[in-house]
């Protein structure tokens, strides 16, 4: 089968974009789950802070992060050129690339967003995707991994493509493994959207996970 960030990176993403561009436009971030519990750390944390949105798409999260917190750096990567260039002139750091190839330093990070990215990536790309999460983000620095869940990992067909796969997984597993990978918080929530991928109950279960870093 034909590797989905090869098909992402030549066209879907920039599909994936198109499809999404009005939606996008009227996210009320304020209310994002990932921006209520980054708010709570941010206004305690007096330090800069250096951060990256892994799947970013249009870049509309990270901008509102960056816009709110001053002292806050945005770093975003996307395969689809068309998103990050819907926001080339802000003050945020946007390259094309995928979960699997972080273009970035080691210990670059302070944070480290998933924001419904991982279900789209290959089964293949799982071992690279925890390497370059673990090689760019700081010792004591967090992930906030937000996707579809399923205890048993199921695989739904994407319903714009034939040929693509979502994957409902336990993200956390990824990294909860090490024994230095520290749950901090998980909230779980029932996805809203009513086409064919959610139809069934037992599918349509989400969940964002806060875990730190401790090596
Ligand atoms: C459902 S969208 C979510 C976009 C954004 N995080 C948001 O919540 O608005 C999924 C995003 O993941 C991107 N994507 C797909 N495969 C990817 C991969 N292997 N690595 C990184 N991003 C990927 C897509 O281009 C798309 O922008």
């Amino acid at each position: 089968m034909k590797k989905q960030k090869k098909i992402f990176l030549k066209f879907e993403a920039n599909n994936f974009y198109k499809r999404n561009i009005k939606r996008l436009s009227n996210v009320n971030y304020e209310k994002h789950q990932i921006f209520i519990e980054l708010k709570n750390y941010l206004k305690k944390n007096k330090k800069k802070i250096n951060l990256l949105e892994v799947g970013c798409c249009d870049a509309g999260l990270i901008n509102y992060i960056s816009k709110n917190f001053k002292n806050t750096k945005c770093n975003g990567i996307d395969p689809s050129l068309l998103a990050i260039n819907s926001k080339k002139n802000l003050d945020l750091n946007l390259k094309v690339s995928t979960a699997d190839d972080l273009p970035f330093k080691n210990s670059s990070f302070d944070i480290l967003i998933y924001n419904f990215c991982l279900y789209l990536s290959d089964d293949e790309d799982l071992f690279n995707i925890i390497y370059e999460a673990n090689r760019v983000v700081k010792k004591n620095g967090l992930l906030f991994i937000y996707d579809f869940y399923h205890k048993n990992t199921k695989y739904v067909k994407y319903i714009h493509r034939k040929g693509i796969y979502s994957r409902k997984m336990d993200y956390s597993k990824l990294f909860l493994w090490h024994p230095k990978y520290e749950l901090i918080k998980i909230k779980k929530f029932k996805h809203k959207n009513k086409n064919v991928h959610f139809k069934n109950k037992n599918l349509n279960e989400t969940r964002l996970y806060i875990i730190k870093k401790n090596i």
